[in-house]
């Protein structure tokens, strides 16, 4: 081989280890991305004070509910398909818990101030189950709420009207008003029951 095909065979070898550690790096720093996105948050740092209106047009914070397992849910009453189906498997769990439903409150705060009022709020939850509180504020005590459960949610604009983009996760909160566990509610009503059951007893 003549020194000049070396000296390009070489150049070439470099470009392509060098390209190689890019792309790895690339990878690593994806992966990473992906990561952070999905972590979630040290569980002493999801709930806390909170200061919302329920539908009745009662002030109530964090305090209210001591005592009570809460289930906390934050939706909209406009939306088209997860908040039903998530209230209706809440109000099929809270059946089947009999007797021991009486020691869980559902709550469920709306992230559309705009059009969810404590009127439209009431008339909303009671169609699913009269367990079921309807809690909303001034968007600045919706956001402070929604930040102490790490909550998203955020506004869509579809033409002259708008929904909702929200986090569909249950928040179990124990009688202490700590933080206990967060349900993915698509389980289906059986193992949200079995689940609450099971936190429930324990106290
Ligand atoms: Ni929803």
């Amino acid at each position: 081989m003549s020194p000049a095909a070396r000296r390009g065979l070489l150049i070439l070898a470099t470009g392509f280890i060098a390209l190689a550690g890019m792309l790895i790096i690339g990878l690593m720093l994806r992966d990473g991305r992906k990561g952070e996105s999905i972590a979630t948050p040290a569980i002493s740092s999801v709930g806390g004070p909170f200061q919302l209106v329920d539908q009745t047009g009662r002030a109530v914070t964090e305090e209210t509910f001591r005592g009570k397992w809460l289930l906390v849910f934050f939706g909209f009453t406009y939306c088209p398909d997860v908040c039903p189906t998530t209230l209706s498997d809440v109000a099929l769990a809270l059946n089947r818990l009999g007797p021991l439903a009486d020691r869980v409150q559902p709550v469920f705060v709306s992230v559309d101030t705009g059009r969810d009022t404590p009127e439209v709020l009431a008339q909303y939850t009671g169609a699913f189950s009269s367990r079921i509180l309807g809690l909303t504020g001034t968007a600045e005590q919706v956001a402070t709420a929604a930040n102490m459960y790490r909550v998203f949610y955020r506004r869509v604009d579809q033409g002259d009207t708008y929904t909702m983009d929200h986090s569909t996760l249950l928040y179990v909160m124990g009688p202490d008003t700590k933080f206990v566990t967060r349900i993915n509610p698509q389980g289906g009503p059986e193992r949200l029951a079995e689940r609450l059951r099971e936190l429930v007893s324990r106290s």
